[in-house]
């Protein structure tokens, strides 16, 4: 197939861009470099343009005759979409809005939508299934639930077919060191920790030690990046098969506190680092888990690196390579 992958120079499209070049599959990036890096596509073309500029679609679709595309460029800060929501709405919902337009327009007729956990907001049970209520709390969560709504909209009329990917703790690297998580500023937990133990930074902090869960912190369920990038592989076949829209939640089905991710990175890397424990961050609830059952039976999704120790190697291994070689 040919595919479009949209954001491809970011961290999960580049692994993408990997996976899907390493399947045979033609593959054309798609990335204005805001927050993705040139060197991190490795495969295939890149075009470097934004996803809201119709006349780059224009080009890129009447050159290119493609089968799919995969959208990886929102911006994620839950934080900054508090403080600034017009950039979310504007690249996460407008600017998608002129991709999917465009894809009617050329009549391409699949899409893979990187959607968020971020869309249920406070859990009303865990783990999280497809059926949670929609309640997302700040503007980024809103952005991507606007962008799946706007899918089952486009299906309905325009008969656009789409795969939302909603995924939990999105974390890891590469197994081969290739390529990793480079998000500047970094606001993710594993990084974080790992830049603590690699010495690029003084301590790690944990947002909060008081919540109602065994250690007091807070528990997230993390999902390898190869992981989430075999999903989608296998949703993009099923839509081709099936000819029908669905939406998936992503995760191991395990939750692991900040406390046990630190205590495990500690052992991954045989490095010690300062811990500090400060105040709760605003908006994060105490526990997320997936419940992704539905991936499993429906695509056959079987997780590769699913344990933790794992997870936190590969991401040791893109830690002590790039950057501190
Ligand atoms: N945390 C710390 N210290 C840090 C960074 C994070 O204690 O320096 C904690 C957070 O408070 C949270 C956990 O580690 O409890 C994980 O935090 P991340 O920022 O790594 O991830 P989130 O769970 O906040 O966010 C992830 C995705 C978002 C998405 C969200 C859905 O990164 O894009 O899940 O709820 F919106």
């Amino acid at each position: 197939m040919k595919i479009l992958v949209v954001g491809g120079a970011g961290y999960i499209g580049s692994h993408m861009v990997k996976q899907l070049a390493l399947s045979n599959h033609e593959v054309v990036t798609l990335d204005n470099l805001s927050c993705g890096y040139k060197d991190a596509v490795k495969y295939g073309e890149l075009v470097i343009g934004d996803l809201g500029d119709v006349n780059v679609l224009k080009q890129l679709f009447s050159n290119h005759k493609f089968d799919a595309v995969m959208h990886f460029a929102a911006f994620i800060e839950v934080g900054e979409s508090v403080i600034n929501p017009a950039k979310y709405y504007h690249n996460n919902v407008s600017n998608t809005h002129v991709l999917l337009d465009a894809m009617v327009k050329h009549d391409i007729e699949n899409f893979i939508f990187s959607s968020t956990a971020a869309i249920f907001g406070e859990p009303q049970y865990t783990p999280v299934d497809e059926g949670h209520p929609q309640h997302p709390i700040n503007p980024y969560g809103r952005s991507k639930l606007m962008v799946e709504h706007m899918l089952e909209d486009y299906d309905e009329a325009y008969g656009l077919k789409s795969t939302c990917m909603r995924y939990f703790n999105a974390a890891g690297a590469d197994p081969d060191g290739e390529l990793g998580e480079r998000h500047n500023p970094e606001s993710h937990l594993v990084p974080l920790i790992l830049q603590a133990a690699s010495g690029r930074r003084a301590d790690i902090k944990i947002f909060g030690q008081d919540y109602p869960t065994d250690d007091g912190t807070c528990v997230r369920d993390y999902v390898h990046i190869n992981d989430l990038c075999d999903a989608h592989s296998l949703a993009l076949s099923r839509m081709q098969k099936t000819g029908s829209s669905a939406r998936y939640n992503l995760g191991n089905g395990k939750g692991f506190s900040v406390q046990q991710v630190i205590d495990t990175a500690k052992q991954v890397s045989c490095r010690d680092f300062k811990v500090v424990i400060t105040d709760r961050r605003a908006g994060d609830p105490a526990v997320l888990v997936a419940d992704a059952r539905l991936a499993k039976q429906e695509l056959n999704w079987q997780p590769k690196f699913d344990q933790l120790e794992t997870i936190i190697e590969t991401a040791w291994q893109w830690e002590t390579n790039f950057f501190t070689q």
